[in-house]
């Protein structure tokens, strides 16, 4: 299986903001349990599955004794076990070890990042594809994404009815036939999903998009031959120059 474009308070039981599902999205579905997470189908337009949890533990502490980071740090266990940590903090760890073991035990591929900044587009061209951008996951196989911002911004999502494929847009289309350089064809489609310009989405003026908000556990349809729905359309939250770094567990 191959994912393309994956290369993504003390008391923290109190929640910053409010965290709420978009209401009038059907799309989303709220699940209880981690079973009920990992064995629910995706089906009739359903495509994000949130697990809401108010999670104990400071997350926040844990990033800060990781010290100053660049880009993204991943961290194993025997990291996070070596930090010097209050009980609250140790309360997160156990947390994050936790999640990353549930994961794991489920024969997916866990990763636990720190994340001050990922990597940009470099020279953007009509299409930009870092994951800022909103996008699909994709995969070769049937594959879903897990995803979890513990401390940082949340990562956001954008109804698929308020996003547009933006090769579909003519301009941009029309711009990626000249830089292609040839016609709108079987071989342009190809170089298309070869460079990952048609996992991105613009979102239309009037979108709402939503947050994933902090301690829930997502799993997310991706674009894979045979997905039985549209994938779930997200990114990751701009990079605010001096904020904290974000916490996060993906798969
Ligand atoms: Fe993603």
């Amino acid at each position: 299986m191959k994912f393309r474009n994956c290369w993504h308070d003390p008391a923290t039981t109190i929640r910053m903001t409010p965290f709420a599902l978009p209401s009038d999205y059907a799309r989303v579905k709220r699940v209880h349990s981690f079973q009920e997470l990992i064995t629910t189908r995706f089906a009739d337009g359903v495509n994000a599955l949130c697990w809401e949890r108010a999670l104990s533990g400071d997350f926040g502490e844990v990033v800060n004794q990781l010290g100053a980071i660049e880009g993204i740090v991943t961290l194993d266990e025997a990291l996070l076990q070596s930090l010097s940590v209050s009980k609250t903090g140790r309360l997160a760890v156990e947390q994050l070890l936790a999640d990353y073991r549930l994961l794991k035990d489920n024969d997916l591929e866990p990763v636990l990042n720190c994340i001050q900044d990922y990597p940009h587009d470099e020279e953007p061209g009509p299409v930009v594809t870092d994951v800022f951008s909103f996008h699909a996951d994709s995969a070769t196989v049937e594959a879903d994404t897990f995803l979890c911002t513990y401390h940082g911004a949340p990562s956001e999502g954008l109804r698929n009815e308020e996003a547009l494929r933006r090769v579909n847009i003519p301009e941009t289309r029309a711009q990626l036939l000249k830089l292609f350089g040839g016609d709108d064809d079987d071989a342009f489609r190809e170089y298309l999903k070869e460079n990952c310009y048609d996992l991105h989405y613009a979102a239309v003026p009037s979108a709402r998009p939503f947050s994933f908000g902090i301690g829930n556990l997502w799993r997310i349809a991706t674009d894979y031959p045979g997905c039985p729905v549209p994938p779930c359309v997200h990114r990751a939250p701009a990079t605010v120059h001096g904020a904290s770094p974000r916490l996060l567990l993906i798969s």
